[in-house]
């Protein structure tokens, strides 16, 4: 078994090379990706930090060249690399074609699946025919739901800094430490799951979440927060202005107009999750009662007593009701959960 893990992280680390040489040493590479990376603002050091590469726009390329070295089919099979269809005579296809490739590496920095982004979107984002991005498939080393992207090089600067920046996306990680905002990591789309939290807690117990501005990026806001007070961490949300990502509101603007927005912008939990559903809820009497229960919820997840008090007094303020009946709402619900 753990020669089975060794030869996965041999096989995906010769996959970065050939990904990272296809895109500085040929002319597709250069010509497509790298003006790709160029066009979104990413130096050459960053691409070089995140080991960014680029898979060429052909059936094999990649696969050839590993039968080549003496790899087998089944390896690259098992390292998410190669797709072989059940009955068909050849080896197979290479997942990866004609994309930029974000290379996803564990805490100790081996790189354990790849992301790769198509080149060109229209305007819903979406590829004409393909999907936006393309990851590894689940495999013995690659557990989608334990790994958070960017763990590797923000580690030591979620330490010192005592904090840890949670985006959305591949290029928000990116963009934010060429802004020199390094305590970031990237959820990479898929809803926020214990194990992820327990890894930023490894690092940290304070968490911001920065989430895209639109429906969604709200939606998945919410849904994570409860998580992550049960793990009896901090959390605070920040939301861009809709439309923009982190990515795209630190180009826009600026490193330090960017970390002002943080500071102003940053909400603790509560508050953002009140001030959302209160205005979702208008001057409806039900909604409202129904908001309250909502919010009572997620403050007894709070493990800490004593937070849980301050959280008690300072939503009945914002909610212009009366601290004692959250309080026994909350003993209530609490009553049900055991
Ligand atoms: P850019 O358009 O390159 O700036 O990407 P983004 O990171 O801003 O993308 P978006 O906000 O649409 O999505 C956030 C993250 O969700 C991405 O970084 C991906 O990890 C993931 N994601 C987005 N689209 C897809 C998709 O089509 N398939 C899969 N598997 N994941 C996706
Ligand atoms: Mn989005
Ligand atoms: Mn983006
Ligand atoms: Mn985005
Ligand atoms: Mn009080």
């Amino acid at each position: 078994r753990q020669n089975a893990r060794e030869s996965l992280y041999i096989i995906l680390n010769f996959a970065k090379n050939f990904y990272l040489q296809q895109l500085h040493n040929t002319d597709e590479g250069q010509s497509i990706g790298l003006s790709y990376f160029r066009e979104r603002g990413f130096t050459n050091d960053i691409q070089k930090k995140f080991e960014l590469g680029y898979s060429p726009d052909t059936w094999d390329a990649f696969t050839k060249e590993a039968l080549n070295k003496g790899y087998t089919a089944d390896i690259l099979e098992k390292a998410g690399l190669l797709i072989h269809k059940e009955g068909s005579q050849t080896a197979g296809y290479d997942r990866f074609r004609g994309r930029v490739i974000f290379p996803i590496h564990n805490v100790a920095g081996k790189v354990i699946a790849f992301g790769a982004r198509i080149l060109k979107t229209d305007k819903s984002g979406k590829g004409a025919s393909q999907p936006k991005y393309l990851n590894s498939p689940e495999t013995e080393v690659y557990h989608k739901s334990d790994i958070l992207y960017g763990i590797f090089q923000a580690k030591n600067a979620i330490r010192q800094q005592e904090a840890c920046y949670l985006v959305e996306g591949y290029t928000d990680v990116v963009s934010l430490h060429q802004a020199g905002i390094e305590n970031v990591v990237a959820s990479s789309g898929t809803s926020l799951t214990i194990e992820q939290i327990r890894l930023i807690g490894r690092f940290t117990p304070n968490i911001t979440i920065l989430y895209d501005g639109d429906v969604a990026g709200i939606k998945a806001a919410l849904r994570g927060l409860d998580l992550v007070l049960e793990e009896g961490l901090n959390v605070s949300i920040v939301l861009f202005p809709d439309g923009e990502d982190p990515d795209s509101y630190v180009r826009r603007v600026g490193a330090e107009a960017f970390k002002e927005y943080l500071k102003k912008a940053s909400k603790d939990f509560i508050t953002f999750k009140t001030e959302t559903l209160l205005q979702d809820a208008g001057n409806d009497p039900f909604r409202l009662a129904a908001l309250i229960g909502e919010v009572v919820n997620s403050i007894i997840k709070i493990p800490d007593a004593i937070k849980r008090q301050v959280f008690f007094h300072r939503t009945s303020e914002m909610m212009k009701v009366d601290e004692q009946m959250l309080i026994s709402e909350g003993n209530k619900l609490l009553r049900k959960l055991h």
